[in-house]
């Protein structure tokens, strides 16, 4: 016999879809998703429940990164959970900073096996969260970024051992530690998501595939940015607010962040 409260929590999931085109992002459920593709008719990337999306894709989709999580990124926990996933794509938290320009990305499974270390430099390794991480770097010359046509430099940390079930953590600052200590430091956060992406570019075959992700849980002291949920009965996000915003009660099932 299931309780009541759970079995509709069981309902509630899967519930809400919304299909995001092509090279946008925004903000749903307190969440920051961001969606980029080549081609917009390869790939589909869904926001659906609190946190939870998917993206599916055809053969020689091109490349494509989508994801959910937070803008600005933060040094912070996070979990996630990943569904049946098919074909080739790296699942990382992915993120940009400014001063200095960095795209890093902590990739956590290769489903597929496209080697990503093609072309990087190895700046060593850590080890966090149960597995070690080989660390590396890159320059990138004229490449896309959210400032941009731009140069920059990329940092991973590449798990060796992926986790594949259960609900794996990420304590990105232990990546963030490692790095600086490689001198490949952070600079200002932009966004940071839990990103899926092709990693075939147009001219490489690629197969179809679909990957499901839930970014499980907010870390502890993260608050609901405005106009996302901070409350109501059955709620189980965070319950405060991000500066300059109060959390305003709308009725017994919704409080939502509003500017002072
Ligand atoms: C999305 O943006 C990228 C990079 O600017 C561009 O190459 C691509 O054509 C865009 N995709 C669509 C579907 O417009
Ligand atoms: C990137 O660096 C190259 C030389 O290394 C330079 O020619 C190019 O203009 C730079 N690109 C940008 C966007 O600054
Ligand atoms: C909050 O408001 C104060 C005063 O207007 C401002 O100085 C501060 O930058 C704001 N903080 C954020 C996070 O927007």
């Amino acid at each position: 016999m299931i309780a009541l409260p759970l079995l509709f929590a069981l309902l509630a999931r899967f519930t809400f879809t919304a299909a995001v085109p092509a090279n946008e992002s925004g903000l749903i459920f307190g969440y920051f998703f961001a969606f980029s593709a080549d081609d917009g008719d390869a790939a589909t990337f869904t926001n659906e429940d609190d946190g939870e999306y998917a993206i599916q894709w055809g053969e020689n989709s091109g490349h494509f990164i989508g994801g959910a999580g937070w803008t600005p990124g933060s040094p912070q926990s996070i979990s996630y959970s990943t569904f049946s996933p098919v074909g080739n794509s790296w699942f990382s938290i992915y993120g940009w900073t400014t001063d200095p320009l960095v795209e890093y990305r902590i990739l956590e499974e290769n489903f597929g096996g496209v080697d990503p270390t093609v072309g990087l430099t190895s700046k060593g390794s850590l080890t966090s969260d149960g597995s070690v991480y080989d660390i590396y770097e890159a320059q990138i010359v004229d490449g896309v970024s959210p400032v941009g046509t731009s140069n920059f430099t990329q940092y991973w940390s590449i798990r060796q051992s992926p986790v594949n079930a259960g609900i794996p953590t990420v304590t990105t600052q232990n990546h963030f530690t490692a790095w600086a200590a490689a001198g490949m430091p952070l600079g200002t956060f932009g966004y940071q998501i839990v990103a899926t992406e092709q990693v075939g570019g147009a001219s490489t075959a690629t197969n179809a595939g679909s990957l499901s992700v839930l970014v499980r849980t907010r870390p502890a002291g993260f608050c609901a940015i405005e106009y996302a949920q901070c409350g109501g009965e059955g709620f189980t996000g965070p319950n405060c607010c991000v500066s300059n915003t109060t959390c305003v009660q709308n009725n017994q099932f919704f409080s939502q962040c509003l500017a002072d």
